[in-house]
């Protein structure tokens, strides 16, 4: 395989340029991180659960008209997507109180909240990823007015249908994460959904037992992580064909 030119390394993913202009490879990683790069480890198998889980999510919400960067899989732990500027938000929608929430206002996660809540987070790890307002995100230009309106909506859908969905398979979804990102077409600019849906961003719940099934476990210490991803893969149906034994996949080629 040709030589790849490395765009850039996250702590999940690894970003190469892709085979055509305006395209790059994401390199899903079995790397997890928390409380902002503090606590390190691996899960293993994550890599290929995540790169497949992500497929499948952002293929339905293409299916529903949600615009994603997501164009295929390649491969057990890579996939094709369509570059983007990303926009440096982190878009957080909470159904249930859980994590940062129940920590600031003091709510008892599990609490039902009244509506779909959505939060914003500015993208920038050497500050902790601060929440801000739509004011700071206007004011300093990282959104207009208009853009805002258009991430708005689209959360709000990929919530309706994502809860919807896992709901179907025995799952609550508790919280989760969004990027956005711009492409420029002409004089057009189009703002879809980014990133990766994953264990690894969402809180998910197991609407019987309230077991949780998401990254939670590996940030507070809970212990079998690596099945909790799977059981997910396995509920929505697309556990990898090779099944449990193979998800480390093949190394990485460069
Ligand atoms: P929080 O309760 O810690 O603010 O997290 C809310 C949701 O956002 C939860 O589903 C996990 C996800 N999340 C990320 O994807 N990346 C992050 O850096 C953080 C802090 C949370």
């Amino acid at each position: 395989m040709a030589r790849r030119r490395q765009l850039y390394e996250g702590k999940a993913k690894i970003l190469f340029e892709g085979p055509e202009p305006g395209t790059i490879v994401q390199y899903f990683k079995d790397d997890a991180t928390a409380f902002n790069a503090q606590k390190k480890g691996t899960i293993t198998g994550k890599g290929v659960l995540n790169n497949r889980i992500s497929e499948y999510l952002m293929t339905r919400l293409n299916e529903i008209g949600v615009p994603t960067h997501f164009i295929r899989r390649l491969n057990m732990r890579e996939q094709l997507v369509r570059e983007v500027e990303i926009i440096p938000l982190e878009v957080v929608v909470r159904n249930v109180a859980a994590g940062s929430m129940s920590t600031r206002l003091g709510i008892q996660e599990g609490t039902r909240l009244p509506r779909s809540i959505i939060e914003y987070y500015y993208k920038n790890d050497a500050l902790g990823d601060p929440m801000v307002s739509e004011e700071h995100i206007t004011a300093f230009g990282w959104a207009a007015t208009q853009d805002i309106d258009d991430i708005v909506q689209l959360t709000l859908r990929v919530n309706d249908f994502l809860s919807g969905l896992f709901l179907g398979v025995g799952i609550t979804l508790v919280d989760f994460k969004l990027e956005f990102g711009r492409i420029y077409e002409n004089d057009d600019m189009r703002i879809v959904l980014a990133d990766e849906i994953s264990p690894d961003n969402c809180r998910l719940w197991d609407s019987k037992t309230g077991e949780k099934m998401d990254k939670d476990r590996f940030r507070r210490d809970l212990g079998k992580v690596e099945e909790a991803y799977q059981e997910v893969a396995r509920r929505l149906g697309i556990l990898p064909e090779a099944g449990v034994r193979d998800l480390k996949g093949p190394e990485m080629m460069q």
